[in-house]
């Protein structure tokens, strides 16, 4: 486990704290005893998701309410995480599925889908990467702290029906392959989740069904096991790896036929 015990001082700090992703990992951490720090926009919901972990067992929980739009709040935010002890693990799970169509006609609708998914997070990370910097962690198998963002299987390959969310999450993997680049210089390591199809509010207009569908605390359970295990990359369930490898390799010029 990096960092050692989860349920000891070192906190784990999760944005987007009420997507359904992150309860159902927070709720993980809960049951270990873990203190979480929980960053959400939604003060009724944000609050809602602290009391249940505080039921199930978390030692701490503490609220920070930010929309994540609201760039010029990023720095303060993110120095107020390190206030008592610096925390072992940064979870990022913030996102919005825009639809397509509404992309098309509006450039403001791109906009905000590539603020939410994109550039919201790497503001957060400009301001987390420099102040891991100048708490470098140890050498080694204890190693120092780790950042776990969400991205998406939909950013390994740009599609008719949801190129926006797609280039958001593209622009992130490849934001975040420079950043384990440059934070494994001071010990810290960084994990990209590639997750396919999840039961959430996310997708609660979308037809679900078949072996493609994975729950919450699947993909949860997922997430913690590769950030314990030092992973850099995580498709979740395992087999988008081979699907996604299957579609990365189709030819432009037949892809582009496709109604994918
Ligand atoms: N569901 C899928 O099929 C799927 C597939 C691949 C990747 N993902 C990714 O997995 C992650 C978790 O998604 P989920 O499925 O658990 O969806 P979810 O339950 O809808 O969670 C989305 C989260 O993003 C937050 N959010 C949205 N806009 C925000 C903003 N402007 N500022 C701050 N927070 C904002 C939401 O806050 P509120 O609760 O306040 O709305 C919520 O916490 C996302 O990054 C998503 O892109 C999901």
């Amino acid at each position: 486990m990096r960092n050692g015990g989860e349920s000891g001082s070192k906190p784990i700090v999760v944005f987007g704290a009420t997507s359904d992703v992150a309860i159902a990992l927070s709720r993980r951490y809960a049951q270990e005893g873990a203190s979480l720090i929980l960053v959400g926009r939604n003060e009724s919901r944000l609050t809602a998701v602290a009391d249940d972990l505080r039921v199930r067992g978390a030692l701490h929980v503490r609220t920070l309410l930010q929309d994540s739009l609201t760039y010029d709040d990023h720095p303060t935010l993110v120095e107020s995480l390190f206030t008592d002890h610096a925390p072992a693990k940064f979870y990022f799970f913030q996102g919005s599925l825009p639809d397509q169509a509404a992309c098309e006609a509006s450039f403001e609708v791109t906009r905000e889908a590539v603020e939410v998914n994109f550039l919201s997070i790497v503001s957060y990370l400009t301001w987390l990467a420099s102040a891991l910097e100048r708490r470098p962690g140890e050498k080694g198998a204890a190693g120092g702290a780790s950042i776990i963002v969400v991205s998406s299987v939909a950013g390994d390959r740009g599609r008719g029906s949801n190129y926006v969310y797609g280039a958001s999450k593209g622009g992130l993997t490849i934001f975040l392959q420079g950043l384990r680049n440059r934070l494994h210089k001071s010990n810290h390591g960084v994990l990209t989740v590639k997750p396919g199809f999840i039961d959430t509010k996310m997708t609660a207009d979308i037809e679900k069904g078949g072996p493609l569908w994975a729950k919450p605390e699947k993909v949860a359970d997922d997430i913690r096991l590769a950030a314990d295990g030092g992973r850099m990359v995580l498709y979740t369930p395992w087999f988008w790896q081979f699907i996604m490898l299957v579609i990365k390799s189709i030819p432009e010029g037949i892809f582009k036929r496709l109604s994918l």
